[in-house]
């Protein structure tokens, strides 16, 4: 049984109804937390209350995904809340090496994300610094886009370079990840899958949960 992580993203949740949505993936290994600020990309969901209160209420640990402006000051807060992960973007910090070493320090999984035209190269000599590292599969603001499968050749040169070296770093995908398109994200070399609409757009999130795991390991 390949070691592989669901993280359904609660974009796709109801707002008003969030307790309820996350009882409904119970079955999860990670709540993944979509903070967007309207600077770094176009659209606005939570902040840190919200994340608090989530935090409070699922059973499931929290993986946050951070597509703000200056994570270096704010993506602390959020490991202090108790997120099991804290993923900021490359294109935004500053520091991002002292960043991971505070995240580790806080107690979180340190993560470090890169949108659809930006290299990873930079970070094969760091890969040690980080967690996980998230390939972003669409462009980050908005659920339900189309899976960039042209993403995949970068996401294979990171895991084959990850393993040469020896790295556990988890591997992550976010963006237009179904139940047709994540077998080819695995076969690329991800571990960890973000879904949102395939999640909460199904009938029952807890099969649609399922039948991940299923094509992910096939
Ligand atoms: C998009 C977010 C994703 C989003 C994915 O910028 O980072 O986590 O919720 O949604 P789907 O799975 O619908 O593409
Ligand atoms: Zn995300």
């Amino acid at each position: 049984m390949p070691d592989l992580r669901i993280n359904p993203s609660i974009l796709s949740a109801d707002f008003v109804n969030m307790q309820a949505d996350l009882e409904r993936i119970a079955s999860a290994d990670f709540v993944h937390a979509d903070v967007m600020d309207n600077h770094f990309v176009p659209n606005l969901t939570f902040g840190p209350q919200m994340v608090e209160r989530i935090q409070q209420t699922s059973p499931v640990p929290l993986d946050v995904h951070l597509m703000i402006t200056d994570p270096d000051r704010w993506a602390p807060g959020y490991a202090e809340i108790g997120a099991a992960s804290v993923t900021f973007h490359l294109e935004a910090a500053t520091a991002p090496i002292t960043l991971a070493r505070r995240l580790r320090q806080l107690g979180a999984r340190a993560g470090v994300a890169v949108k659809p035209a930006t290299p990873v190269e930079g970070l094969y000599d760091v890969l040690d610094e980080f967690d996980q590292i998230l390939v972003m599969t669409v462009e980050p603001g908005f659920g339900g886009q189309s899976f960039m499968a042209d993403q995949m050749p970068k996401l294979a040169r990171l895991h084959d370079e990850a393993r040469r070296r020896g790295s556990q770093v988890w591997l992550q995908v976010d963006g237009g990840i179904s139940e047709s398109t994540i077998a080819q994200a695995a076969e690329a070399g991800a571990d960890t899958f973000v879904a949102g609409s395939a999640v909460f757009g199904a009938d029952d999130p807890g099969q649609a949960i399922e039948a991940l795991r299923r094509e992910a390991s096939a």
